[in-house]
């Protein structure tokens, strides 16, 4: 008899709502219909670079479709970054993955997620990408699941936001995710009612924020400012401090918020507050939405191993999920374009 094929599942880099969705979709669809053997791979790639599997059955997956996070654990392990002795990362993993009895890999991620898998694929890795980040940046997908969780979760926010900024006659600054895109701002800021959003595509002058603050304050409104993380100022002595790297070498962002409502309370006069959702935009169940596109996306990523594919993403495309190769996926980051902007300015003041 010939033995089942096995493949690997991991997840990568910052969690995500949705992550479980795709895990059980991909486990459910590999083992009923395909007969598969699934080996989970513990926290991103440093599962396959020291071999640290967890059990992936059915049992394993039972419940976890409306579960936040991930049941395999993720990190920011940079398997190009990796050297065990005499060994390369790539070495590692294909010696690991082989001593598994491992035929295929399904990675979900983002950016340097893929990218790894991207270069993966290179060296004769069987791999197929799934994408997923909050912030919705990834090119070849016009939507990522958990990015609408993220916005519903900063929509919530600034709606009982606005009920506390207009008791006290404050301006309240809420700052969410988006190192390099501002889609969570774009999107919950409208859907919030933002009186100004600023994102990291469009630097923003202080002056002009500060006068649709007081514009509000004049219609007897209080303000809130939406900001992306990743957003600055045209003044350059408005920059905010950089908190150290990670293993892909993206910087640690945090403090444009706080930044702003100290600048709008000095040129104003008027109290800013500031609130950062943080995590808080990462955590917790998915919307439907984000379950119904992550199972699509495990549905088809199997589908996509079993037809013998490799070095391809599943992404969304309109409504149909298509494959896409995986170089495509990280060659360009989807930023807001000026035109949608332009939608949200209309609210602006
Ligand atoms: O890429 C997703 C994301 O949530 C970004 O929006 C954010 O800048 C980053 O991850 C935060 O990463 P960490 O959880 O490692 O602090």
């Amino acid at each position: 008899m010939v033995a089942p094929m096995r493949v690997g599942v991991l997840t990568g880099g910052g969690d995500c709502p949705g992550l479980n969705a795709v895990i059980r979709a991909v486990v459910r669809k590999g083992v009923q219909e395909y007969g598969y053997e699934f080996v989970g791979f513990r926290d991103g790639w440093r599962g396959p670079l020291e071999g640290d599997t967890v059990p992936l059955d059915v049992q394993a997956v039972r419940g976890i479709l409306p579960r936040g996070g991930t049941i395999l654990g993720t990190s920011r392990t940079n398997p190009f970054a990796s050297r065990d002795g005499e060994r390369s990362g790539v070495e590692q993993i294909k010696d690991n993955l082989a001593g598994l009895g491992v035929g295929a890999l399904i990675a979900i991620g983002g950016e340097d997620t893929l990218g790894a898998a991207t270069k993966l694929h290179a060296e004769g890795v069987r791999v197929v990408g799934v994408p997923k980040t909050i912030d919705n940046d990834l090119g070849a997908t016009d939507y990522t699941f958990g990015f609408d969780t993220a916005v519903n979760i900063a929509m919530e926010a600034i709606d009982r936001l606005h009920t506390t900024a207009e008791s006290h006659h404050r301006a309240l600054i809420v700052e969410v995710m988006g190192r390099h895109a501002g889609w969570i701002a774009l999107h919950a800021g409208m859907a919030g009612g933002a009186n100004v959003i600023l994102i990291p595509e469009k630097p923003f002058e202080i002056k002009k924020v500060c006068e649709y603050v007081e514009h509000r304050f004049q219609t007897r409104y209080s303000p809130i400012v939406v900001v992306a993380e990743g957003a600055h100022a045209v003044e350059s002595d408005l920059a905010v401090s950089e908190q150290g790297l990670d293993s892909f070498g993206h910087v640690r962002l945090g403090g444009v918020g706080q930044m702003l409502a100290d600048e709008i309370e000095k040129r104003t006069g008027k109290e800013a507050r500031v609130a950062v959702l943080g995590h808080i935009q990462r955590g917790g169940t998915p919307t439907a939405s984000d379950r119904v596109l992550a199972t699509r996306f495990g549905v088809q990523a199997i589908e996509a191993v079993h037809d013998g594919a490799s070095g391809i993403m599943v992404a969304l495309r309109s409504t149909d999920i298509i494959r896409v190769p995986l170089s495509e996926a990280t060659a360009e980051l989807k930023t807001v374009p000026q035109q949608r902007y332009a939608e949200a300015e209309v609210f602006f003041g």
